[in-house]
């Protein structure tokens, strides 16, 4: 194995830029990087497609999400999906996996085009004034208001300052509470502590409120909530109770909807960049949606949209790095790994492994067409994890992301303002930093 990397003295550049610090080693040192600490502490960065089929897949039972994950995230999503573990969470899997399907899902088309159209107002008054807006945020509120209308058939777009506003608030002290902090315990009333309490404290108010009125209502709507609200154990015949549906819906709507924003914040970046694949894809668009909204049909005939979602994914995954622990020791390409210690895998970098990826930097959605896919092992593209944890929520995402992208393309054109500076903030997931600021324009005859 080459050489171990001595994090001694590293360790301001790791808290203040993890995702930088890892693509060094990864140039200077390949497909596994075993980091040591301080005494006892190490970790290893574990990045060949075939390593990674190795944690998440193969030898699956020995790695556990751990509290690197839990600890922090569990802070707001309770024993949620996402946090869970063991035997709770394969109850919780099982209960929920049938409202996520392909089928069941295709009742939320829909909403989502609906909610989308919403933006047009708005996008053609900036368009006719050639006034710049900031892409990212559009995308947050609007995957935030379908999450809403999905999940529990609530417009949180309307009260989506205070609401979203909360959301973020929570989000952004768990992403903070998971870099190598001094251990601060929730209960000592720092400012950033009491901020996330009041947040979650508002956030739990709400959803509580929509739990207890759906308990009252007689014709529920068909959203997931219902769903979820309907769904038994298999074993005992019982229900979830309201405070495990507080903890899923919750998860849902961390998981869903900032993941979602920021796959379609980048694709639209990449648009400004790549005009070729903008007018291909304009292209497509046009000759499959009539009018202004899509179907579930349409979104069969829209392949190539798929794929410049699926290459937006590969260079800049939402999820840019999954955390496991090792329940027992193990081996990985020829590394003694100890149990109970991380084992880091990081999407970001194996999407970009050059031994797999032919000119990994350059954005080109065929890749992902069915010859070219072939012969790529199944784990040098990650977006949505893998084995038994894989997101539940994929079909979904790709579908609202697909959707989305095409009824915009089919109705703009899109310009980076100049000069707007493209950083990463990897503080949790793969933000730009500044967010993506655009001029748009209306498409002739759209
Ligand atoms: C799990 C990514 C959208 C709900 C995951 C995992 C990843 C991921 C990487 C695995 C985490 C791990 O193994 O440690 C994404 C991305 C999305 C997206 C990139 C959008 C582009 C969604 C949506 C929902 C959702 C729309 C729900 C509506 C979940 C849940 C889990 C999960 C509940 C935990 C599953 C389990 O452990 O059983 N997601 N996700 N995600 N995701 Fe997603």
């Amino acid at each position: 194995p080459p050489d171990q990397h001595w994090l001694f003295g590293s360790f301001l550049p790791v808290r203040n830029d993890l995702l930088n610090f890892y693509t060094r080693m990864f140039r200077e040192l390949g497909d596994i990087i075993r980091f040591r600490g301080l005494p006892g502490l190490y970790w290893h960065l574990v990045l060949h497609p075939a390593y990674v089929e190795h944690v998440l897949l193969r030898n699956q039972q020995n790695y556990r999400k751990g509290k690197v994950f839990d600890g922090p995230i569990g802070l707001i999503t309770g024993n949620g999906l996402l946090t869970s573990d063991g035997d709770f969470w394969r109850r919780q899997r099982k209960l929920m996996q049938p409202s996520f399907h392909r089928q069941a899902l295709t009742g939320f088309v829909t909403t989502m085009a609906a909610e989308t159209e919403t933006l047009f107002a708005r996008w053609d008054a900036h368009a006719h004034r050639g006034e710049p807006f900031d892409v990212a945020q559009e995308m947050a509120a609007l995957t935030l208001g379908i999450a809403g209308l999905t999940l529990f058939s609530t417009p949180v777009g309307e009260s989506a300052d205070a609401f979203g506003q909360n959301l973020r608030t929570a989000f952004d002290f768990v992403g903070f509470k998971m870099r190598p902090t001094l251990p601060v315990p929730l209960w000592v009333p720092t400012p950033s502590n009491l901020r996330f309490k009041a947040a979650r404290r508002r956030l739990d108010a709400v959803v509580y409120q929509i739990i207890e009125r759906r308990r009252k209502t007689l014709n529920p709507p068909p959203d997931l909530l219902t769903m979820l609200m309907a769904a038994r154990d298999e074993d005992t015949g019982e229900a979830m109770s309201d405070l495990q549906l507080r903890d899923e819906v919750i998860t849902l709507l961390l998981a869903g909807h900032e993941t979602t924003a920021i796959t379609l914040t980048w694709a639209f970046y990449v648009l400004t960049q790549e005009p070729v694949v903008a007018e291909r894809l304009y292209e497509e668009v046009r000759s499959v949606l009539r009018g202004a909204e899509a179907t579930v049909e349409d979104l069969r005939r829209l392949p190539y949209t798929r794929m410049v979602i699926e290459e937006t994914m590969r260079l800049y995954p939402p999820a840019w790095g999954l955390p496991r622990e090792a329940i027992n020791e193990d081996e990985i390409g020829g590394y003694y790994i100890p149990g109970r210690t991380l084992v880091a895998l990081n999407q970001f970098l194996t999407h970009r492994h050059p031994d797999f990826w032919e000119d990994p930097e350059r954005f080109d959605p065929e890749r992902f067409s069915p010859e070219r896919a072939v012969g790529r092992p199944m784990f040098a593209y990650f977006p949505f994890g893998g084995g038994q944890r894989v997101c539940i929520g994929s079909q979904f995402a790709l579908m609202e992301a697909t959707l989305v992208l095409a009824m915009l393309t089919q109705r703009y054109r899109f310009k980076l303002v100049p000069g707007h500076p493209i950083e990463f903030d990897t503080l949790f997931t793969l933000r730009p930093k500044h967010g993506v600021r655009v001029i748009c324009e209306r498409r002739a005859g759209e």
